[in-house]
């Protein structure tokens, strides 16, 4: 790929999804560059390993905004300063307003630790745990105004073992997760230059032109 597409990251926390993607985007040969990291939490531990990393942070707090869509519209500002293609959501706990998850359909990724479409939302070990599943796992899906509803790009399954209880499974998954998320985000940026190439020779095609 001659260019790479420019990725921010958003986070609320630890931000080790962020990490993996981080080091993944250091490969010469890895589609993406990494050209920012937000969070709407101050104190994301995330924050400082991209400082570190001399990747640019931001930070607007969500507290600060009394809707959703006047905080997603500041959110956008900042990150079409930034000249953002495509976002990764890495552990970012905040809804977003329609308005902007419309705006980004088709250019924004999560990671959910869960095989979705089942147990979307909150506390997923735990729902897999209840629901006596004996398989669960990580799944990068693309992002749509529906909650943890877009269509998958990778899937990766763990065993769920008798033994486990919510944090044993959600270490097991986070494994799993730093393997995928990489090659998930590689994965979509190369087969959407595949669908802009195909469109184009679907257009040469149209006669008279
Ligand atoms: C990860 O397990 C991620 O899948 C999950 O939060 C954790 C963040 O960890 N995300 C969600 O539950 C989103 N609905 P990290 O900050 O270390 O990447």
């Amino acid at each position: 790929m001659s260019q790479k597409r420019k990725v921010a990251i958003l986070i609320s926390g630890r931000g080790s999804n962020m990490k993996s993607l981080i080091q993944a985007a250091k490969n010469q040969d890895y589609p993406a560059e990494i050209i920012g990291v937000f969070s709407n939490r101050a104190d994301a531990g995330g924050l400082e390993y991209a400082a570190n990393e001399g990747i640019q942070t931001g930070v607007i707090s969500h507290k600060d905004f009394d809707s959703r869509e006047s905080f997603c519209e500041a959110l956008d500002s900042l990150l079409e300063e930034w000249g953002t293609e495509l976002i990764c959501l890495a552990g970012y706990m905040r809804i977003h307003s329609d308005a902007f998850a419309e705006k980004w359909t088709g250019k924004m990724l999560n990671i959910h630790p869960s095989l979705l479409p089942s147990f979307p939302g909150l506390h997923v070990q735990q729902q897999a745990i209840d629901a006596g599943v004996k398989i669960s796992g990580a799944t990068v899906h693309e992002v749509i105004p529906e909650l943890d509803a877009g269509p998958p790009v990778l899937q990766a399954a763990v065993p769920v073992l008798d033994s486990d209880d919510a944090d044993s499974l959600a270490a097991r998954i986070l494994k799993v997760e730093h393997k995928i998320y990489p090659l998930a985000l590689k994965k979509f940026i190369e087969q959407s230059a595949n669908d802009d190439a195909d469109a184009a020779e679907q257009e040469s095609l149209i006669w008279p032109q």
